[in-house]
């Protein structure tokens, strides 16, 4: 393979939430080129095993390499947690040892000392980043003797991808979830919302977290990291083309896409199909 050709910065998900990760990278790196990802066909993929995650995780990644993608973020918790490591020892050096591909549960837990003054803190996730438990070994990892309390909100992915978010049924699960977090520990500090779907739910976390702790959205410090990252990488930074375009993709419908990619974008997109 040509390790001297350039290409976009791929960015997947399994569905809309990687676009809130997309924002903040475009808004912190706008002179690459990005191509978005969506694998709405056969989202959730918070409620699916660690093997599906992984083999529908690789086919995404393989997709974009195929469009010329010389480093992939996976836009999606469940995503790293479920397959970025299998994926970055077993199946990148036989694709091609010189392309990347980078998570967002590393970046987060790697901010975590700024923000945290008392070491308790509190990941919300879907069901598969919980049980992985990635958040507790990376903390552990980043953070020795920091604690980790996890909890899982299966309902709150539904509700973004179903329009929910702003109905009193989205109050309701989301005092229900932050209630059982903070109920395994009321001296929580930070509280991470450890999905890319999360941030759409953010005002109605903030009032049931109701200052207790800072609420820790993901975007910023994935899109930080990543400026970082390419800073500290020249030769992954050359192989990044830099037209500032942005090419959209969706496994499901995308006029449906472009729709919802509204509430996360505030714009207009154009988005095209494809089969994984
Ligand atoms: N956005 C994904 C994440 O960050 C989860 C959505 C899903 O369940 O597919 O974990």
């Amino acid at each position: 393979m040509n390790s001297s050709a350039q290409g976009a910065i791929g960015v997947f998900d399994s569905g809309y939430g990687g676009l809130t990760i997309l924002k903040s990278i475009c808004q912190e790196l706008p002179e690459y080129d990005y191509i978005y990802l969506g694998d709405n066909a056969r989202a959730p993929y918070g409620t699916r095993s660690f093997d599906v995650v992984y083999r529908f995780t690789l086919e995404a990644v393989r997709y974009l390499f195929d469009q010329g993608c010389r480093l992939v973020i996976l836009a999606c918790n469940t995503a790293s947690a479920k397959a970025l490591r299998t994926i970055q020892q077993n199946d990148l050096p036989g694709i091609d040892p010189s392309r990347r591909v980078l998570g967002v549960i590393r970046p987060t837990v790697e901010a975590l000392s700024e923000v945290s003054h008392n070491g308790q803190i509190g990941v919300l996730g879907t069901p598969g980043t919980i049980n992985s438990g990635s958040y507790d070994i990376e903390i552990e990892k980043f953070n020795p003797g920091f604690k980790t309390y996890s909890q899982a909100c299966p309902m709150w992915v539904p509700l973004v991808e179903n329009r929910e978010s702003d109905n009193p049924g989205a109050d309701y699960f989301v005092d229900k979830y932050i209630g059982e977090l903070f109920s395994k520990s009321p001296d929580i500090d930070t509280v991470i919302l450890g999905c890319t779907h999360y941030p759409i739910l953010l005002h109605q976390i903030t009032r049931a977290v109701n200052g207790r702790a800072t609420v820790l959205s993901q975007g910023n410090i994935v899109a930080r990291s990543l400026a970082d990252y390419l800073q500290r990488h020249p030769e992954i930074r050359e192989q990044c083309s830099t037209g500032g375009k942005c090419q959209y993709l969706t496994t499901e419908n995308p006029d449906k896409f472009a729709d919802l990619a509204k509430i996360f974008l505030q714009q207009d997109i154009t988005v095209n199909h494809i089969n994984l």
